[in-house]
């Protein structure tokens, strides 16, 4: 995913687009670029960050009250000054920028080739840029009647901002697979790929639907739908601070982000676990409750560690509903043919809810007569739109590229489902459901009880930070704990680290052990517990070096670790909640100690739109 920001209106293009692209940085990208309308189109574009385009334009004419500005996550053409958006058409006259994938552009760029078009990019942006230009020229019609016509003819995603230079107050806009959202402004519109760049500015907004062309002036704004029927704007409220945006006095929108679970995983669970009453209220179950009960599988398609929250949410569902789930990586699952009978029910975990992969593989299962539920952290996202039921996570704009508040919401999403399906369902027993609605209430305090002092987990980091290898080990629940642990470490500390089930190392792994490799097990006290501490002894027993997640008041396993973590105790259903808590500030803490941007770490995107 890139930044897309636009601006018509009286203010200077020019400042409002720079500062709004600088929102969007977060998001990860390569390049960056302006164009503005005043006299003519004025472009400027360059390969690396914000600040280096904001360098070079220093003296230029930046005059202009209307602009399209882009931030970009190749995917066709490297990185470099060229590829950058936005681009120019052959006749100089319009200027464009793009998110996401043209996936038939290169029969149309050879068309347009024979026709005499040069390019000077490689990417699939300034071939559908000429090929509009083409429709408009060989038909005659207007700017947006060429672009219906184009988009109709295209194949993928896109979300696109278009400017005439013959045109100082309009811009096009247009979007299919990836978010656009139009703010609401007194005499000005603001244009971007989410709220960051608009909410100071105002909170009302409308969010672009797939197959809608919006036509934005300072005074009008038109929504249509290809077959160029007006649709009316439904325009929603922000409830976003810009605050939530700032890193709120942290170093780091991580560890900020960290430091919110408390209060996240309460705003995920506010209005909907009612402990007080022994119930669970969650309109999105109880609407489907049926199609949820009766299900004969339920399939979980997630990527990264959105795809880690999938396997904990296998581990509760089996637990406690009884009904077989299968955890699938959305990139392999939507391109096996999968099997899909009509009934079946289809969870998609995502944060973002933009995740191409993820997407589409829904689209499909959509298609064969899935019931779809969005467990989506980004309100309206497109997953959350493609979905017939769902529950936001609430964990609020999640900045860092790493995720961490809203794995713990998808986490405590789904252990509400589990239990809500399992407690209607009959396979779960009212004492146990009680049980666990009061074990889960209290994880917000736990999660502050875990944070409060961090000291002890940054000093394990400094001392193991130079390690070229890490295991992270667990069974059961925190299995795929481990797993989201070493993903946490090679994505924000760039050592190779591997989770595995600790019972399996016994099957080869275990030869990497030496007394060079440090080994963390996530060993909580829970069903499995005398069965990890035989894995740590077979780690000690060949000098490996154990660091250890443990619960409060266990003896056993600090004895045996070179370093020990504790949580809190509770339920082995939801300890992932608590026990992963120590993984994101591991992570952290060797990422920083190691002098690592970790709210940017290399070749990472936050949001990964592309397939
Ligand atoms: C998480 O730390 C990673 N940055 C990444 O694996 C992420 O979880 C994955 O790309 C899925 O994103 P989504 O939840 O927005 O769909
Ligand atoms: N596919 C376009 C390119 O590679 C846009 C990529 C993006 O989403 O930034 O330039």
């Amino acid at each position: 995913m890139c930044g897309i920001v636009g601006y018509t209106g009286s203010r200077e293009a020019y400042p409002v687009i720079l500062k709004g692209l600088k929102r969007l940085e977060y998001r990860g990208y390569d390049s960056s670029g302006v164009a503005l309308i005043n006299n003519g189109l004025k472009v400027y574009k360059k390969k690396g960050k914000v600040a280096e385009l904001e360098e070079s334009v220093i003296g230029k004419d930046l005059h202009a009250h209307v602009g399209i500005g882009h931030t970009r996550w190749a995917t066709h053409g490297e990185p470099s000054d060229r590829n950058a958006h936005p681009h120019v058409s052959n006749s100089g006259q319009l200027a464009m920028i793009h998110n996401g994938i043209i996936e038939n552009y290169v029969p149309i760029k050879n068309d347009l080739l024979k026709k005499g078009y040069t390019f000077s990019s490689d990417t699939d942006t300034e071939v559908l840029l000429n090929f509009i230009e083409d429709i408009k020229k060989n038909n005659n019609c207007t700017l947006e009647e060429a672009l219906r016509i184009a988009l109709k003819r295209i194949v993928g995603a896109y979300c696109i901002l278009l400017v005439a230079a013959d045109d100082p107050e309009t811009i096009i806009a247009a979007r299919k697979g990836s978010p656009l959202v139009i703010g609401i402004g007194k005499g000005e519109h603001f244009l971007a790929s989410d709220a960051s760049p608009i909410i100071e500015y105002t909170k009302e907004v409308v969010y672009v639907n797939d197959y809608e062309i919006a036509i934005v002036r300072p005074d009008e704004l038109i929504l249509k739908n290809l077959g160029n029927e007006k649709q009316t704007p439904f325009i929603t409220k922000l409830d976003m601070e810009l605050a939530a945006i700032e890193k709120g006095g942290y170093d780091h929108f991580m560890i900020k982000e960290i430091h919110e679970q408390p209060d996240t995983i309460h705003d995920c669970l506010r209005g909907r676990l009612l402990a007080e009453h022994g119930q669970i209220v969650m309109s999105g179950i109880e609407d489907h409750l049926e199609a949820l009960t009766q299900a004969q599988r339920i399939v979980i398609v997630a990527c990264g560690t959105s795809w880690h929250a999938g396997l904990i949410a296998e581990y509760m569902i089996e637990e406690l509903c009884r009904i077989p789930v299968e955890v699938e990586y959305a990139s392999e699952f939507r391109y096996r043919n999968p099997i899909i009978h009509k009934g079946d029910v289809i969870i998609a975990i995502s944060q973002s809810g933009e995740t191409a992969d993820t997407l589409v593989a829904l689209e499909k299962a959509k298609e064969q007569g899935a019931f779809i539920f969005g467990v989506v952290n980004a309100v309206c996202s497109s997953i959350a739109r493609i979905s017939h039921a769902g529950a936001y996570t609430h964990a609020g704009p999640e900045i860092g590229v790493a995720s961490t508040k809203a794995f713990t919401g998808q986490l405590a999403v789904l252990a509400m489902m589990a239990l809500k399906i399992g407690y209607s369902k009959g396979t779960l027993s009212h004492e146990r459901y009680l049980q666990l609605i009061n074990e889960l209430n209290a994880i917000p305090e736990k999660v502050k009880e875990i944070l409060q002092d961090t000291s002890h987990i940054q000093a394990i980091a400094t001392k193991y930070k130079d390690a070229h290898d890490f295991l992270f080990l667990g069974r059961g629940y925190n299995f795929p704990v481990a797993l989201e642990g070493a993903l946490k470490l090679k994505e924000i500390s760039y050592i190779h680290a591997e989770g595995y089930p600790a019972a399996e190392m016994k099957h080869g792994p275990i030869a990497l052990v030496d007394e060079n490799l440090p080994v963390l097990f996530v060993a909580t006290k829970d069903s499995y517990y005398e069965k990890i501490v035989s894995n740590v002894q077979e780690i000690k027993a060949r000098k490996g070096k154990v660091i250890a997640v443990a619960t409060s008041g266990d003896t056993v396993i600090p004895s045996m670790a070179n370093d020990t973590i504790f949580v809190p105790d509770t339920d082995e259903v939801i300890a992932p909640l608590l026990s992963v808590i120590p993984l994101q500030l591991l992570s952290y803490y060797v990422g920083i100690a190691k002098g690592i941007d970790v709210d940017k770490p290399r070749n990472l995107a936050k949001s990964v739109t592309v397939e």
